[in-house]
């Protein structure tokens, strides 16, 4: 049976991740009757849907990425019955509540893992990746995510697993049929529970080559090397359209896949309406390659590119932030002089496009990274690895440590801003990690405020897209300005033109004059503050929304 699925394409999604949003109860650590405090500012914004990032039980080596109870709630961040309030709280309220669903590993600590590692024969001894020594050694060259070999030696079996990622993270065996059949089971009984959508973690490595072919790329500076092809392999494919036909097709739910695309056509391969996979994708790159290779110019030809490659069959999940990147001020605008201007800016540059805008906690109101002092002081065990291999590498610490600060994960991991007190009203307690003080002058209570807020632009923004076809629906064109730095587009439904102009860059700059011909009234502008829009010479991260003239 096969579901009207129209209603993904009004969402616009606010991701939270739940230990950094709101303590309830001072420990110092977000939990879920904070969320639920909150949603009455939630609607206030004017979002529709909220992804969770996880809350199930887990013993925290990566904040609820490794969980150890897929049916329990973490009990930091509250009880079930807590859940079961916030999932009724956001009902009530018209948003949908969309689950992080972690199945690619578990944690070390999960039960299932507990038996498989005890010894050869048990129920589970097929539910995890396990492969005899070769010569006394690790199976192949393969590099984990976090650093080192992907295999862990277990002495109770005398054999290595397999861990992409930490090595608290086991992979999950996809191969076996019986494990699967517990994954989609547990999908359902979330289903039964109330959830409208999943948003699935790091979904292009559940199939593995049997034979475990060592690696040729270069290796990184602790001797393993990443490996070749283990992305998005066709039993892989298999498997994610299994799950759809077992647990998504049945149900209305929404359904968006963390995928590792590096092209168009890899993208395609997820969310292409035929292939019976997901509704849409958030493909991941590293925040080191991110830094190192955008520019306003790559942005524009990545979006044109992926709206050709979806535009007949698929959907697109837009976003500068989420809770693996810096915060996009810091890295793509910029978080001094032209803060405001800037953090506006890309507020309109994302929702002006098609697809579904997703909004990171924070960004509404333009938070910024946040260096912290010294290595020890980050949380993210993936900042520790790439300090760790840049120093092997020969970086001198204070340069590996720069990066490590520009890169961090944590800089989006720091409490949420409410107001400008020193823990920024975000716990009574101490939190378990430093609030930016920057808090004083960037949070939600002074934004709410200030009618000409970044706040507020998020606000308008996501009211226009309710209001306007062109806006949710219409077709996308990009508009010749003579710059790489110059962007403009318009979006098209019907009789309705909406046109978008931005100056991405620090300097002023004059906008082609024909094409300002055609702009209408001025629905907004990242210098409103200022008086809005004065004309073509756009000044440092000026942006526009025009209705566009007739015969645009
Ligand atoms: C995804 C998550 C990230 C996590 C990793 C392993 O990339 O977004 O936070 O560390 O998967 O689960
Ligand atoms: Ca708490």
């Amino acid at each position: 049976m096969v579901q009207e699925k129209d209603w993904i394409k009004d969402l616009v999604v606010y991701q939270i991740y739940p230990r950094s949003f709101c303590d309830s109860n001072g420990d110092g650590i977000g939990d879920l009757p904070g969320i639920s405090q909150k949603l009455d500012y939630l609607e206030e914004l004017g979002i529709n849907a909220l992804w969770l990032s996880p809350v199930y039980r887990s013993p925290n080596a990566d904040n609820g990425y490794d969980i150890s109870g897929y049916r329990e709630i973490m009990a930091e961040f509250g009880t079930m019955e807590d859940w079961e309030r916030l999932r009724d709280g956001c009902h009530e309220r018209g948003i949908r509540l969309i689950m992080d669903l972690v199945v690619n590993h578990s944690s070390d600590e999960h039960p299932w893992f507990v038996e498989s590692r005890a010894s050869k024969e048990n129920g589970k001894n097929e539910y995890y990746i396990w492969r005899d020594p070769v010569m006394g050694k690790e199976p192949n060259n393969w590099a984990s995510v976090f650093g080192g070999s992907a295999w862990e030696y277990e002495p109770r079996r005398g054999q290595y697993y397999f861990h992409y990622f930490g090595k608290k993270q086991p992979d999950l065996n996809w191969a076996c049929r019986q494990l699967r059949e517990e994954i989609f089971q547990m999908m359902d009984w979330w289903v039964e529970k109330g959830v409208d959508g999943f948003r699935v973690d790091a979904i292009s490595y559940l199939d593995k080559p049997r034979d475990f072919p060592n690696s040729p790329l270069p290796p990184q500076p602790d001797g393993f090397a990443y490996p070749q092809g283990l992305a998005g392999r066709p039993g892989t494919h298999a498997y994610i359209r299994e799950m759809n036909r077992r647990v998504f097709a049945p149900r209305n739910v929404l359904t968006v896949g963390e995928v590792s695309a590096p092209t168009v056509e890899e993208l395609g391969n997820y969310v292409k309406t035929g292939r019976q996979e997901f509704d849409m994708a958030i493909p991941f790159v590293p925040p080191m390659v991110e830094i190192d290779t955008w520019s306003p110019g790559k942005l524009k030809r990545d979006i044109w590119e992926r709206y050709r490659a979806l535009k007949e069959e698929g959907w697109w999940a837009n976003f500068f932030s989420n809770h693996d990147k810096p915060r996009q001020v810091s890295l793509y605008g910029d978080s001094g002089e032209y803060w405001e201007a800037s953090a506006k800016l890309l507020a309109m540059f994302l929702h002006g496009l098609p697809g579904t805008p997703f909004v990171y906690q924070g960004e509404e109101i333009g938070m910024t990274n946040l260096g912290l002092p010294a290595i020890e002081d980050y949380n993210d065990p993936d900042t520790q690895n790439r300090y760790r291999q840049l120093v092997l590498s020969g970086m001198e610490p204070e340069a590996a440590l720069a990066r490590a600060q520009l890169e961090s994960r944590d800089n989006a991991r720091t409490p949420m801003q409410w107001d400008g007190s020193p823990k920024a009203g975000f716990t009574a307690g101490i939190p378990w990690l430093q609030v930016n003080p920057n808090t004083e002058r960037i949070n939600v209570e002074a934004q709410r405020q200030d009618r000409y807020s970044v706040y507020h632009c998020y606000q308008r923004l996501i009211a226009l897209r309710k209001k306007s076809r062109a806006l949710s629906r219409g077709d996308l064109a990009f508009l010749e300005t003579g710059s790489e730095e110059l962007i403009a587009w318009t979006r098209r439904a019907g009789e309705e033109t909406l046109l978008f102009c931005f100056n991405f860059s620090r300097q002023g700059r004059r906008f082609p004059e024909n094409l300002l011909k055609k702009a209408g009234e001025v629905l907004l502008s990242s210098y409103d503050r200022e008086g809005g829009y004065g004309g073509a010479n756009f000044r440092p991260y000026e942006a526009v929304v025009f209705r566009g003239k007739a015969g645009l």
